[in-house]
């Protein structure tokens, strides 16, 4: 999922739910929070990703910022400043990021936000786009949606452009779950309701 910097343009107001896929529960947004949901498959193991040359990290240790940047601005993010990226991991709950081997570097990343207990929103969902197709978007979403799952937190929501629905949904997420509408706040609307 996506932040533009600290959603420096309007984001689509779409709001998307996860239906976990084992013991499903819906959850409703604005309801009680179900606390049966404790697990998700994984399609693909850590071992297999690592023979591929590819390793899970779980924490910003040894992630290095800069080259965090770089996959933002590959895939169309906006640029932005080190210091707040830090300071954004340093607030996040959990994240995820995939390291290659060969170089290094970072090349796929998610992180979620949220109260530790109830919500959380997933952001900055990226995959390098050398690195897109091969599985990784889903590996490192699979294992965000189980880390939340099992820390009993199953109202997890993101943002997404419309050409990634189809690659939230078959995860479990849905647009408008039981006619909930996400918004977010606009200055620009609320500038044009001044006038
Ligand atoms: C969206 C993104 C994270 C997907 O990561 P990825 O590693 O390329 O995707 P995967 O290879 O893990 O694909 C997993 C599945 O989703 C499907 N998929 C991937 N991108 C898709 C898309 N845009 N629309 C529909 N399905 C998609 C794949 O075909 C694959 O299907 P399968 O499991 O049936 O084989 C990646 O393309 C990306 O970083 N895009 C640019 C940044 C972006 O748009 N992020 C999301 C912001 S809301």
């Amino acid at each position: 999922m996506l932040l533009r910097g600290i959603i420096s343009s309007p984001l689509p107001s779409l709001r998307l739910q996860l239906k976990p896929k084992l013991k499903t529960r819906n959850v409703v947004v604005s309801s009680q929070t179900p606390t049966n949901a404790t697990s998700y498959p994984l399609s693909i193991s850590d071992e297999v990703l690592e023979s591929r040359g590819f390793v899970l990290r779980r924490s910003a240790d040894g992630l290095n910022l800069d080259d965090l940047n770089g996959v933002f601005v590959a895939v169309g993010f906006p640029k932005r400043d080190p210091e707040k990226i830090r300071v954004a991991l340093e607030h996040t709950e959990s994240l995820l990021w995939v390291e290659y081997l060969r170089t290094r570097r970072p090349v796929a990343f998610a992180r979620a936000t949220g109260d530790g207990v109830f919500n959380a929103i997933i952001w900055d969902v990226v995959v390098d786009p050398s690195f897109q197709g091969v599985g990784l978007g889903k590996a490192v979403m699979e294992r965000m949606i189980s880390e939340l799952l099992e820390k009993g937190i199953v109202n997890i929501a993101l943002y997404s452009e419309p050409r990634v629905l189809g690659f939230y949904r078959p995860l479990g997420f849905v647009a408008d779950p039981d006619g909930i509408r996400g918004m977010v706040y606009s200055r620009k609307n609320k500038k044009n309701k001044n006038k």
